[in-house]
């Protein structure tokens, strides 16, 4: 059986987790394709509320293979810490269920301080990064100097290699205004790390290949959002991977000739954590409706920093450009009960630029700064709509939402969440 892509259509934290979870439970194998643990995805399953950060949420399926893809860099120390956690719940992490993949590339104590000190030294550009080092590993991946996991297979190779690694670095740290690293000091965790993880370091491209011509379904479950994407995203307001389909490929090494469902995840409104353009964001009283006060795991704060996120309308000229970079064939729309009780609902349909009206993205960040969306205003619905699961149990003004989104981004929708717990999924048209 092919492999399927799922990929956040947005700017990140769509309910990409919870997604999935849904879609691990028919998929033999789950791997992680690009990021590191600036992600954290969501999964509810019963009482515990797990938030992963580089593991696939495939792990909380017995029956799943979890891959740690050569496109990912990975931080060894909060890898260990993951998969303490999950052991703790009863979840089974053992080099049967979880592979990491040699080519994957190594998150050092030392790429975490640049990232730090990259930010200060951007002052009111910053990115807003979530300061896990991901920027300047990608940086020494493709400068060629990077760290690969597989060289933990010799721990004692390894530990020269990143005592060399941060003694070149601190010229840079230096350079950047930021104190040095202690070459010994730094490196001292990641001896028993090395250790601990030498087990599940495998040829993950392998893997997914054996599983694919086995037949199996293969998931791969994206991380970040398609606007965060080095080369399709805001840039510099963007990650250093590639999110979108083709970042799938490359981060897990298989062809696209498997590749038989490519569904886009996007809230049923829209947030942004961290710098960059966000035509339709708004404040005052709706951005706050949308984010919510904090008190529930669900409100709009950041799962891996606590920022609080920048909320708005959904946007479907994006939505329509991230559908067409990664040739989405489905969308699942989230969030849906956050919806229910607003009057009226906002979709911005087009933007206007210096008095023209366009259909799609302008080409340069400082335009999407400045464009001014243009927006269709359709009747919102009251009802609560966290306890249904079946889409003719749903208000017809929920229905017209959902489906002049699908129309409008082009793609048809195939699942609503209503909340975020397993069973509140209501499959639709699919
Ligand atoms: P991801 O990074 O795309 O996996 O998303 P996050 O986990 O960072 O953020 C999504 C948040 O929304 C999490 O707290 C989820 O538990 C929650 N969530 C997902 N789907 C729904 C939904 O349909 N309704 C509600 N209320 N919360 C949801
Ligand atoms: P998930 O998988 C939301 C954002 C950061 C920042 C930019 C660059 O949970 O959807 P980085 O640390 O990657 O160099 O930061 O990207 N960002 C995310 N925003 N969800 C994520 O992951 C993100 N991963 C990175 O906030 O704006
Ligand atoms: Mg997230």
């Amino acid at each position: 059986m092919p492999a399927t892509i799922l990929i956040g259509a947005q700017w990140g934290d769509e309910g990409k987790g919870r997604v999935a979870d849904s879609l691990a439970a028919e998929s033999a194998l789950v791997g992680r394709y690009a990021g590191g643990d600036n992600a954290g995805h969501t999964v509810v399953v019963g009482e515990h509320v797990h938030k992963l950060h580089l593991i696939p949420s495939g792990i909380l399926h017995p029956h799943v293979l979890c891959v740690l893809g050569n496109g990912l860099v990975v931080n060894p120390l909060t890898l260990l810490r993951e998969m303490d956690e999950l052991a703790a719940t009863g979840v089974d992490i053992s080099p049967d269920r979880l592979a990491l993949s040699t080519r994957a590339h190594i998150i050092t104590p030392a790429h975490i301080a640049l990232d730090r000190a990259a930010e200060a030294a951007r002052g009111k550009d910053a990115i807003g990064t979530t300061l896990r080092g991901i920027g300047p590993a990608y940086m020494d991946k493709t400068g060629r100097s990077g760290l690969r996991a597989g060289q933990m297979m010799d721990v004692e190779g390894f530990v020269e290699a990143l005592q060399q690694h941060i003694e070149a670095a601190n010229a840079r740290l230096i350079q950047l205004g930021a104190e040095p690293l202690d070459p010994a000091t730094a490196s001292q965790d990641y001896v028993d790390a090395a250790e601990r993880l030498r087990p599940y370091l495998k040829d993950t491209s392998s893997l997914v290949n054996d599983a694919l011509t086995a037949g199996q379904r293969v998931l791969c479950e994206g991380a970040q959002g398609s606007l965060l994407d080095i080369d399709h995203g805001d840039y510099p307001f963007v990650t250093s991977s590639s999110p979108t389909a083709g970042g799938a490929l490359i981060g897990l090494g298989f062809g696209p000739t498997y590749v038989d469902r490519v569904i886009g995840v996007a809230k049923a409104f829209a947030t942004r954590v961290g710098g960059g353009p966000f035509p339709t964001e708004l404040d005052g009283p709706l951005a706050s409706r949308l984010r919510g006060t904090g008190a529930n795991f669900w409100d709009e704060f950041g799962t891996t920093t606590g920022r609080p996120r920048r909320c708005g309308w959904i946007d479907s000229v994006l939505l329509r450009y991230t559908a067409q970079v990664s040739g989405f064939t489905e969308l699942v729309l989230t969030k849906l009960d956050i919806l229910s009780g607003f009057d009226t609902i906002d979709i911005a349909v087009a933007y206007e630029l210096d008095g023209q009206r366009i259909d799609s993205p302008p080409a340069t960040v400082r335009e999407l700064e400045r464009v001014v969306p243009i927006y269709e205003t359709m009747p919102g619905w009251s009802e609560d709509v966290s306890g249904v699961r079946r889409p003719e149990d749903l208000p017809q003004a929920l229905l017209n939402y959902v489906d002049r989104i699908a129309d409008l981004a082009g793609v048809p929708i195939t699942m609503l969440s209503v909340g975020p717990e397993r069973e509140q999924l209501v499959r639709f048209r699919g």
